[in-house]
């Protein structure tokens, strides 16, 4: 029979790289907590319109990417392709309104049918953070700050680029988003296919393209700084003064333009040359419209979110090695006595595995391979003697310990 293979651009993720996804993820989680972020969760599974409106129908997210289906209830659902519309869905529909501001850390699976390639998942990990009901620009900081403290805590912050750019208020973007088209349509004939389809779809995105054909245009567009109104000026100048006196680096990169249709104001990404095309690590920005999108009241709101993958990727964690006693029976017969003894050890909260013995140059090469460094000897000698032979793999190093001093020896 055919072996059965796994989804294309999923991942497989056995114990020794789960455990960096844990730390990528635990340390996020400590750093949010720093910033007044606490946990909360949030369904996979949401009605197809939550993301429809939000991220934009002409978005590559939703007309591309989204795994959507029918449900045997009849009810269109999509697996969710980010986690900020069904946060803000949630506020909604939870009747939170009256407990503004909230501030939520979340990570958790994502699904997006892209094409898969280094650092490009089908089903990849985010972790991110949403302050909702502060419209003030030292939030968009928090923001950033917050982003920057975890790159930093997983050592990776001086690998990454801050970019940031405005998009404005909604009048502003309307006037930028008129002329941009009077623009390229000058230019159409010389457009790219792709960005020929976003002129009438999302004009904005064509500034991100990456096409040969629309470089030079894209370099001669108007900049939306000219149509920026002055409370838009006023935000972004807020933002960029306590970026400065946070004494963060930046660039304001104009060009600039999120992948997904619910930004306003403040954009940002954190940028890396150390993977590959897939280079952004972090990223995020001011969502103020997100709400009324969804049928709801005006709600400001900013945050970000980051891949898990590509953090693990690019951070070079060392406490990856799952330490554990391994206890080996020096002949079969001395397991029973030393099943006791591991249960002692596990009582006393200490990670401990049992061999079934016998064989010991055997387990010793087995163990070596599990990155397990601290084994337990036990054979009839150790047995009469009350004592044990603690080894250590990674030194060699071997000697008798007594019973009643073991704990107190392989205190991990
Ligand atoms: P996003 O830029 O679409 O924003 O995704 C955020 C991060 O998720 C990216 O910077 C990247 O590290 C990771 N990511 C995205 N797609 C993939 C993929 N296919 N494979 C692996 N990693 C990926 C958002 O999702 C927004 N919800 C962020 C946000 C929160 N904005 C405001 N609040």
């Amino acid at each position: 029979m055919d072996k059965i293979q796994s989804v294309r651009g999923t991942k497989d993720i056995f114990p020794i790289e789960m455990i960096k996804y844990n730390s990528v993820i635990d340390k996020a989680r400590s750093v949010s907590k720093l910033f007044g972020f606490d946990e909360a969760s949030f369904p996979l599974l949401e009605k197809s319109q939550v993301f429809t409106r939000p991220l934009g129908e002409s978005s590559d997210v939703v007309s591309k990417e989204t795994y959507s289906f029918d449900d045997r209830g009849g009810d269109s659902i999509t697996l969710r392709p980010e986690g900020t519309a069904g946060i803000i869905r949630a506020v909604l529909s939870e009747g939170k309104l009256n407990d503004l501001p909230l501030k939520y850390f979340y990570s958790g699976p994502m699904f997006r049918y892209e094409r898969p390639q280094k650092g490009r998942l089908r089903q990849f990990t985010q972790i991110g953070i949403e302050s909702i009901g502060n419209p003030n620009a030292i939030e968009d900081v928090e923001v950033i700050l917050c982003g920057i403290k975890i790159l930093k805590r997983l050592g990776i912050n001086k690998n990454c680029i801050l970019n940031i750019n405005t998009l404005g208020d909604t009048v502003s973007r309307n006037e930028y988003r008129e002329n941009l088209v009077k623009y390229f349509l000058k230019h159409e004939s010389k457009l790219s296919k792709l960005s020929k389809n976003r002129l009438a779809l999302n004009p904005l995105r064509i500034l991100d393209s990456k096409e040969n054909e629309d470089q030079d245009i894209i370099m001669n567009a108007p900049l939306f700084s000219s149509f920026l109104n002055n409370s838009s000026i006023d935000h972004f100048e807020k933002v960029l003064n306590y970026l400065k006196k946070s004494k963060v680096e930046f660039v304001h990169n104009e060009k600039l333009v999120r992948g997904l249709d619910y930004y306003c104001h403040t954009t940002f990404e954190f940028i890396t040359e150390d993977l590959g095309s897939q280079g952004t690590v972090l990223g995020g920005g001011r969502y103020d419209g997100l709400s009324e999108m969804l049928g709801g009241p005006h709600i400001p709101a900013v945050g970000f979110a980051a891949g898990v993958d590509r953090l693990v990727m690019m951070s070079k964690l060392n406490d990856v090695s799952p330490m554990a006693v391994s206890i080996l029976p020096i002949q079969r017969e001395n397991f029973d006595y030393c099943y006791s003894l591991l249960n002692t050890l596990r009582d006393k909260d200490i990670k401990a595995e049992i061999y079934p013995g016998g064989n010991v140059s055997k387990y010793l090469k087995k163990i070596n391979k599990k990155n397990q460094k601290i084994v337990i000897l036990v054979g009839d000698k150790e047995i009469q003697n009350k004592n044990v032979i603690l080894k250590n793999l990674s030194t060699g190093d071997q000697f008798e310990v007594p019973n009643e001093e073991l704990i107190k020896k392989i205190d991990l």
